[in-house]
């Protein structure tokens, strides 16, 4: 997981994942799949792409009562991705289920996936938080809160922007993670997203994994896109 750099495969079908992975034949990717894709695509997609060797980041955010929660979590486990998510507004005992259902569904000697909640979506802003949500305290303070309370219920991490992600490792540590989407160059849109943050901010700012969509896929060349923002994230052209 360290210092990752998952593209999001937004995608409508699993020829669009093909012709999008074709010139990146022969490297080992982290590849994020999220419901666009699963929902056409099923559980089917998932073993295509682990088949080609690339780690897995099912996206699907759960988010209902306890007990579909680890129902759903249980059979997801079996298909053995590298990580997994909940939304953490669903509470702490919903959480605890997610990790019972994953622990339940992973065979004996394999390795449970690591699951991580989301706190606030990176397309929401202070305002929409505080207006639509009722929310009363700042962006920060919501995201610790719910950052702690996904650490209090065992999980692994959170879906944070990079502007907690140094709050949460000061107030939780090093090793729980912190998985940022919403980054941009300075040249690229925002578009639905709000709290965005470059992908030199995300290195300074220490995050576990940074998650990048439409700057890599819809870009003309998308391998000459990744290799350029692998240089920025990394250092190194990989
Ligand atoms: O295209 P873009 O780089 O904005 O894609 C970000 C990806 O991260 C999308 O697939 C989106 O669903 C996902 N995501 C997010 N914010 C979260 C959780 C996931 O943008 N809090």
């Amino acid at each position: 997981m360290d210092n990752s750099l998952i593209i999001a495969l937004d995608f409508a079908s699993g020829r669009e994942v093909e012709n999008f992975l074709k010139p990146f034949e022969g490297r080992e990717l982290f590849v994020k799949i999220g419901m666009e894709l699963f929902y056409q695509e099923g559980p089917s997609i998932v073993y295509q792409l682990k088949e080609l060797g690339h780690r897995i980041f099912l996206d699907l955010k759960l988010h209902d009562i306890p007990n579909t929660v680890k129902s759903a979590m249980k059979g997801l486990a079996r298909l053995q991705c590298d990580l997994v998510n909940v939304h953490a507004s669903g509470g702490k005992e919903m959480m605890q289920a997610a990790l019972e259902g994953l622990e339940a569904g992973t065979a004996a000697g394999g390795e449970r996936p690591e699951c991580i909640a989301v706190t606030q979506l990176t397309s929401t802003s202070q305002e929409q938080m505080n207006q639509e949500q009722l929310i009363h305290v700042s962006l920060q303070e919501s995201v610790l809160h719910y950052a702690t309370l996904t650490k209090d219920a065992g999980l692994d991490g959170v879906v944070c922007s990079v502007w907690e992600a140094g709050v949460i490792r000061e107030n939780l540590g090093n090793s729980f993670l912190t998985v940022c989407p919403g980054i941009r160059r300075p040249e690229d849109h925002p578009q639905d997203q709000k709290r965005i943050a470059t992908p030199e901010l995300a290195r300074c700012s220490g995050v576990s994994a940074i998650v990048v969509g439409r700057s890599i896929t819809k870009s003309r060349d998308p391998l000459k896109s990744y290799q350029q923002w692998m240089e920025v994230w990394k250092g190194v052209n990989k």
